[in-house]
């Protein structure tokens, strides 16, 4: 009860569209800094959601033919399902159609026209739809929104202002008296030159043109302003002013939040209208807002017709959520602007994940079963190899906790990259192999036992990155749990001897690079089911002018379609249709497919292609032998649900029965197992 506490939030999304890259990338940042906070010993409350009010959503809703929940609530779920499999360890979900949050914004509102922190008077001006931003004439840029270059609206119409005239000189105090509050530095200088500086209006906080939002009791022809109704989440989601006291003692208890993680362009709303609507209310302000830079793509625009849009579902459905989380961290420093590119993907995902990190792990299980029966050695004398190994190792906690505290992902991971590179440097300077040979044998048992102690400190390191490999390691060489605590990694010895290590499969595999940067290029350009959210990088950077970038966007869905309908066009890697006899529904309605749950998965002995796996059928379970071990670890299928052809006559393989066989997808030496989404119960039929 007495632990500390850490309150971590993302933005809330806007759920006009499918997510991306750059939205999964806030998200997997402070998912990271959630775990690590957690593996410190803290009371972690780490928040998302989305943003469903206002204009864009209404319009969107709209084209969409839908009501806006209805419409909603697709995107929401196909939300909360990308994280899940980003393993994003949210504890809360925010979304503000909900209740707990309209009703608490109603009264908000009503109490600061009360207070006259909110006035009534009538907005002429500019305004950007998609920023859902108010512009004065002066601020435009080509007659633009300054933020992301599209056209802007002329607006008139009765609404609300909130005074923050009223609150500046407050405000600048604060920056002054907390240089922590604004991360990186440099944006506090922007805000203070760009926003404040040249005189802060008063900001116009309802709208009266459109009514897809919360309605002021007062006066309902008015919504309230989705930034302000947006950005009072963070208090709403812990129960402020809720009347539930169990509630209020959980705002208690978290209030003020330790970290706002957000993207650059939405810092001006975070460090000024925030802090004022706070101060107005009379709350504490947020610890820290960390603006984070943006991930564009190599040309500097996210375009369809480029092919080069990444949706982070494909990525993961790939590549598998542990590499892409350690990407996303490992390829920018956070705070600065990053370029994705397939190649710098690739790269990372072969030299780091799978020559310096899987490697490692891989060759050192194998030893230890080689050399010795596969338990962990008694460790002799530390030579002074081993010393500095260990040294290195108590070190690198340090260097990780410094940068993660200072928010900086990437460095952390370098750092931790350094331990793993020396461990293996250390692996073939020590070359358990010649001691084997030479029956060396005291001094092998301590090289195996400083192999499997590094490997211990760098998996729990890395759990807050990769939680599914730091998890699989743990379970691979039977570290317990206290071995798997941060406040064991202070002690390089805390490994038991004598546990049981498992060989196991290489947690990454290596990619063929030629072969990614294809598939990769024909993920971007030929899903016709992914409409593409704006994306920031798309629309350049602030303060740049712009062309036509809302023409840019219209052009490039066309331009994703034709690509669709002509399958020639684009160097695609998949190749053409087969044009097998074709054959009536009834002939294919002779296959009976099922959805099934793995339930447990080994390799078939004396072969290295198959697995036997035991598949519930939802009223049976069965066993199927599949020809996928190269492919797949064991553990990784567990869980997984997957489709299974039921009506299959049994087979033996290699002695063992396979009654069915599951779904698989297979192109130039990868193959994916079809997976299906885990809200379908098992048994379900597919047709
Ligand atoms: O602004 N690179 O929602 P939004 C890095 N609803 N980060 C990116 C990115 C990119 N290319 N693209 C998006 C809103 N992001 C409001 C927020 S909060 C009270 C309301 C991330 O759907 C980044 O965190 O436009 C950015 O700030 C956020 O997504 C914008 O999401
Ligand atoms: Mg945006």
């Amino acid at each position: 009860m007495d632990k500390s506490t850490f309150y971590i939030t993302t933005p809330i999304y806007y759920p006009n569209d499918k997510l991306h890259i750059g939205h999964a990338y806030t998200t997997v940042a402070a998912d990271a800094m959630a775990r690590y906070k957690r593996l410190r010993g803290y009371d972690v409350m780490f928040l998302t959601g989305t943003d469903e009010h206002g204009q864009k959503i209404q319009n969107r809703a709209r084209e969409a033919g839908k009501e806006p929940l209805v419409f909603l609530d697709e995107i929401i779920e196909w939300i909360q399902n990308l994280w899940r499999q980003l393993d994003i360890s949210y504890d809360d979900f925010i979304r503000t159609t909900e209740e707990r949050h309209t009703q608490v914004v109603a009264k908000i509102f009503e109490r600061l026209v009360d207070q006259g922190d909110i006035y009534l008077g009538d907005y002429e001006g500019w305004y950007c739809t998609p920023c859902e931003s108010f512009w004065t004439e002066r601020e435009l840029r080509d007659g633009k929104c300054p933020e992301c270059g599209r056209d802007v609206q002329y607006v008139k119409e009765d609404s609300y202002f909130f005074r923050m005239s009223k609150y500046v000189d407050r405000l600048l105090a604060y920056y002054e008296e907390h240089p922590e509050f604004i991360q990186p530095e440099s944006r506090k200088n922007e805000m203070i030159n760009n926003f404040i500086k040249p005189g802060l209006l008063d900001l116009c906080v309802s709208r009266t043109s459109f009514d897809w939002g919360i309605h002021v009791p007062r006066s309902p022809e008015h919504v309230v302003y989705v930034w302000l109704d947006a950005l009072t989440n963070y208090i709403t989601a812990i129960g402020y002013d809720s009347g539930n006291p169990q509630l209020e003692a959980k705002f208690a208890r978290y209030w003020p939040a330790d970290v706002h993680l957000v993207g650059k362009e939405i810092v001006r709303f975070h460090t000024i209208y925030w802090p004022i609507i706070l101060m107005a209310l009379g709350l504490p302000l947020p610890k820290k807002v960390f603006g984070h830079g943006w991930f564009l793509m190599k040309d500097g625009k996210m375009s369809k017709s480029k092919g080069n849009v990444i949706d982070p579902f494909l990525l993961v459905e790939r590549y598998g959520s542990d590499a892409v989380r350690y990407f996303l961290l490992r390829e920018v420093p956070f705070g600065q602007d990053g370029v994705f590119t397939s190649e710098g993907l690739v790269e990372r995902l072969n030299y780091d994940l799978a020559n310096d990190f899987g490697n490692l792990i891989h060759r050192s299980a194998a030893m230890i079963n080689r050399f010795n029966q596969g338990i962990v050695a008694n460790p002799g004398d530390f030579e002074v190899a081993d010393e500095e190994l260990a040294e290195l190792a108590v070190l690198t906690v340090q260097n990780v906790e410094q940068h993660m505290d200072e928010m900086q992902f990437s460095l952390a991971l370098v750092n931790i990259w350094k331990l793993v590179r020396q461990v293996n440097k250390y692996i073939d300077e020590t070359a358990p192999w010649a001691l084997a040979k030479a029956g060396n044998q005291e001094r092998l048992e301590t090289v195996l036992y400083v192999m499997a102690a590094s490997i211990r400190v760098a998996s729990v390191l890395v759990a807050p990155f990769m939680p599914r490999a730091a998890a699989s390691i743990g379970k691979q060489f039977g570290f317990s749990l206290v071995e798997q605590t941060w406040a064991s990694l202070g002690d390089f010895r805390a490994l038991h001897p004598g546990g049981q290590v498992a060989t196991g499969m290489p947690l990454f595999p290596r990619l063929d690079m030629a072969v990614e940067l294809e598939t990769l290029a024909t993920l971007g350009a030929n899903r016709q089911d992914m409409k593409g959210k704006e994306q920031v990088g798309e629309a350049g950077r602030w303060g740049h002018s712009h062309k036509d970038t809302a023409g840019a966007q219209t052009a490039s869905v066309g331009e994703a379609e034709k690509h669709k309908g002509n399958g020639s066009e684009g160097g695609q890697a998949v190749e053409n249709i087969e044009n097998k006899d074709q054959i009536g529904i009834d002939v294919f309605g002779q296959v009976e497919l099922r959805v099934g749950q793995v339930r447990s998965a080994e390799k078939v002995e004396k072969t290295d292609k198959l697995l036997k796996l035991k598949i519930d059928l939802g009223t049976e379970v069965r066993q199927v032998v599949s020809g996928i071990a190269q492919y797949y670890t064991p553990e990784s299928l567990v869980g997984q649900k997957v489709v299974v052809v039921t009506n299959l006559k049994p087979v033996r393989l290699r002695g063992v029965d396979s009654n069915g066989m599951i779904l698989a997808a297979s192109q130039e030496g990868m193959l994916k197992v079809v997976t299906v989404s885990e809200e379908v119960p098992n048994g379900a039929v597919v047709k």
